[in-house]
């Protein structure tokens, strides 16, 4: 799409073409060193292992322009290190870190056009997608991958100011099992959380919190989120167990919840239970496209938990203005998060 023709002020989340992606082909062993080439589709085998059997991984990043006009990427190298440990979960060959980098940068830089304006609250998605797309008929990883990076431009996640979500607790559906694949990014994941997604919006609620499947007890995240909670004045986040996905803002919020804010953070298993509590006073989730989003009201089948009357928790409020402001260098970057390009 051409660029003029965009109205940056009023993006969603929706898939919109850019001009230029990058691909490079994996085969007899080995990456290619990979190209810039016009935005478009590309022939497939209808044998290629992610077609029949889902091997796929992907990441997700936003790039985002700054005051001054800078154009900057939030910790690339959490993608980068991100990628490898999704690729090695399905036996896909890993892509060189530096040469990631280089490549969202260039992919970014080649559609500069598409990175909204600072002051629209937008940024420019970047997906960097890894497929094994050689045939194969048993089930067994190909010997051919591709390796792209495109970027779609995306509003605010909150275009109308910073509001809270109604969640849902699913005792029905569960995202990850223990020895399964729920801590990559991989996209067999994604596919079956369509359903659970659709039937809780058509009851009204934003997403679904996931229990862990082996007790239906412990919350292991929220649709593509990450879940927090302030429990006895203490930032709670469940623990990466091998069913969660390891967000890279979590991380980042842990961090500067601790070092920033001094609030005492702690990673442990997390009743739902809990969430219905007086010590449990805020909850919010967090992830690149959440960035960090308050939780307005938890319910289960038979109970409903309104946090604040339904309106932003100040420690929350606290912890977006930081973690947006550091990623918009509108607050200094002394954690060394932020690159420019
Ligand atoms: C399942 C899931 N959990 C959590 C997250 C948040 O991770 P991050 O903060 O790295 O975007 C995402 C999004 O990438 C996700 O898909």
């Amino acid at each position: 799409m051409n660029p003029e023709k965009i109205d940056f002020y009023n993006l969603g989340f929706n898939f919109i073409e850019t001009k230029q992606m990058f691909i490079s082909n994996f085969k007899n062993g080995k990456w290619d060193e990979g190209k810039l080439i016009s935005f478009g589709p590309f022939e497939i085998s209808p044998a290629a292992c992610i077609l029949n059997y889902g091997q796929g991984i992907f990441e997700g990043m936003k790039a985002l322009k700054s005051k001054t006009g800078d154009i900057t990427l939030f910790r690339p190298n959490e993608n980068a290190k991100r990628l490898n440990i999704s690729a090695k979960r399905l036996l896909m060959p890993c892509f060189d870190e530096k040469g990631f980098i280089t490549a969202v940068k260039n992919v970014v830089k080649a559609n500069k056009d598409y990175i909204p304006p600072y002051d629209s609250g937008g940024a420019l998605y970047i997906r960097p997608l890894m497929i094994g797309d050689g045939p194969i008929l048993g089930v067994s990883p190909a010997e051919e991958y591709k390796f792209i990076i495109y970027t779609v431009p995306v509003g605010p996640y909150f275009p109308e100011g910073f509001k809270a979500i109604d969640l849902e607790i699913s005792k029905e559906y569960t995202r990850a099992a223990p020895g399964g694949t729920g801590f990559v990014k991989t996209c067999c994941n994604y596919a079956g959380t369509m359903k659970p997604a659709k039937e809780t919006k058509s009851k009204g609620f934003a997403q679904i919190i996931y229990l862990d499947a082996s007790n239906m007890e412990y919350i292991d995240e929220v649709g593509t989120a990450n879940f927090f909670a302030f429990i006895d004045n203490k930032l709670t986040t469940p623990k990466l167990k091998g069913t969660i996905l390891p967000g890279i803002t979590r991380k980042s919020v842990l961090e500067i919840a601790n070092t920033n804010l001094g609030i005492e953070t702690e990673e442990r298993d997390i009743s739902y239970k809990e969430l219905f509590k007086e010590s449990c006073s805020e909850a919010f989730c967090t992830g690149t496209a959440a960035v960090i989003t308050p939780i307005g009201s938890i319910t289960t089948d038979n109970e409903k938990r309104v946090f604040n009357n339904g309106e932003p928790g100040d420690l929350t409020k606290k912890l977006y203005d930081l973690l947006t402001g550091i990623q918009r260098l509108d607050i200094e970057d002394k954690y060394g998060w932020v690159e420019k390009i």
